[in-house]
């Protein structure tokens, strides 16, 4: 998409589209908001397209939205726009002899029909704003949706903790994060569990079981352990439910599973788990998301304004930037192994398994 890679736009801003695109998370909606009420402030009119870039694809899903088409979303979670994370123009999921198709032609065909002078996408890391529960994207401080995740994986533990000290048992939680640990970390923080299982630092469940019978010796008799989707044992692998194909990256799913059952069988305790899986993306998006998706949205419009394309907008806290795209694409921002977050819980007691 050649428009998209220059970061200085040619003519004045008049239309721009706007799409979410990727696994939805809380927060889309603020996003879309704030873009179409920053933009109409503007002078700017904002065209939605349907389920990421399939409104580009194909015209007829795309629609005109006014301020009265957002009033009332800022707390919704989900997205009005609908989104895909099987929509990759580039490797797009029709019946050909490859599998896919290339339609990012049609797309930069379509954009000028449609009169279009930008797009800001929400959800896609190639320009616009970074959406992600996962809080995997490089070169901000903060995603949107992050906080709702961890907020509802936090209420999670708590809850699980009532069962798990009455009944004297592991409870293992499985949250999501493929390829970083974020979410596990937050939510085991905030949450007070006794070990965090994340991609970034491979475990042995031996040490895990023997945290386990040390919290027993001292009479806690129950433990929580929380692990991320995409955690694996030294020298093992992750787990992987359906693998990737073309069009999608692997599903993951099924560590907590295995991590309960190892528990139980090398210490003899009765252990349970509990996949948390896409409640973590549903819901309300909390204050932090709304302010922070607004923010995000309004300063893209105002980036566009100033002349910007090509750029993601980013948190460094305490301010709203913009960064080239190309610092962006193609990388994931992991847990630092030896960062603050993980020292906090070593500190205070929490075992990593390594
Ligand atoms: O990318 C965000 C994420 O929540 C990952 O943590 C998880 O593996 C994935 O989405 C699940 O996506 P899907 O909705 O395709 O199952």
């Amino acid at each position: 998409m050649p428009m998209l890679d220059s970061r200085q736009m040619t003519k004045d801003v008049k239309r721009i589209g706007v799409l979410t695109g990727g696994g939805d998370a809380p927060g889309l909606n603020a996003v879309i908001r704030a873009v179409v009420k920053s933009a109409t402030n503007e002078g700017i009119e904002c065209i939605g397209l349907e389920d990421s870039f399939d409104g580009l694809i194909y015209p007829e899903r795309s629609r005109v939205l006014t301020p009265r088409d957002v009033t009332g979303i800022l707390r919704l979670g989900g997205t009005i726009l609908g989104t895909t994370n099987r929509g990759n123009p580039f490797a797009y999921p029709v019946t050909t002899a490859e599998g896919t198709a290339d339609y990012s032609v049609r797309c930069v065909e379509n954009f000028q029909k449609m009169g279009l002078d930008a797009l800001i996408v929400i959800g896609v890391p190639m320009v616009g704003v970074p959406k992600t529960i996962d809080n995997d994207i490089v070169e901000t401080t903060m995603t949107f949706g992050f906080d709702t995740a961890v907020s509802f994986a936090t209420e999670a533990i708590d809850r699980l903790h009532t069962t798990a000290e009455a009944h004297h048992r592991v409870m293992v939680v499985e949250v999501m994060g493929r390829y970083a640990g974020w979410i596990a970390l937050y939510s085991g923080i905030a949450g007070g569990a006794d070990v965090i299982l994340i991609p970034e630092i491979p475990f042995d469940v031996n040490k895990v079981v023997t945290r386990i019978r040390e919290r027993d010796s001292w009479g806690a008799r129950f433990s929580i352990v929380v692990a991320a989707e995409g955690a694996h044992a030294a020298g093992g692998e992750r787990e992987v439910a359906i693998a990737a194909t073309a069009d999608r990256l692997e599903r993951l799913g099924g560590i907590g599973a295995k991590v309960s059952h190892d528990i139980e069988r090398l210490s003899g305790k009765e252990s349970r788990h509990v996949v948390l899986g896409h409640l973590q993306r549903g819901g309300s998006p909390t204050s932090y998301d709304r302010v922070l998706a607004t923010r995000f949205g309004a300063y893209a419009v105002e980036a566009l304004v100033r002349g910007e394309s090509g750029v993601m907008v980013a948190l460094k806290s305490p301010d709203i930037v913009s960064v080239p795209i190309e610092h962006i694409v193609g990388r994931t921002r992991n847990v630092p192994v030896d960062g603050d977050l993980v020292r906090t819980g070593r500190h205070v007691g929490i075992c990593f398994g390594d």
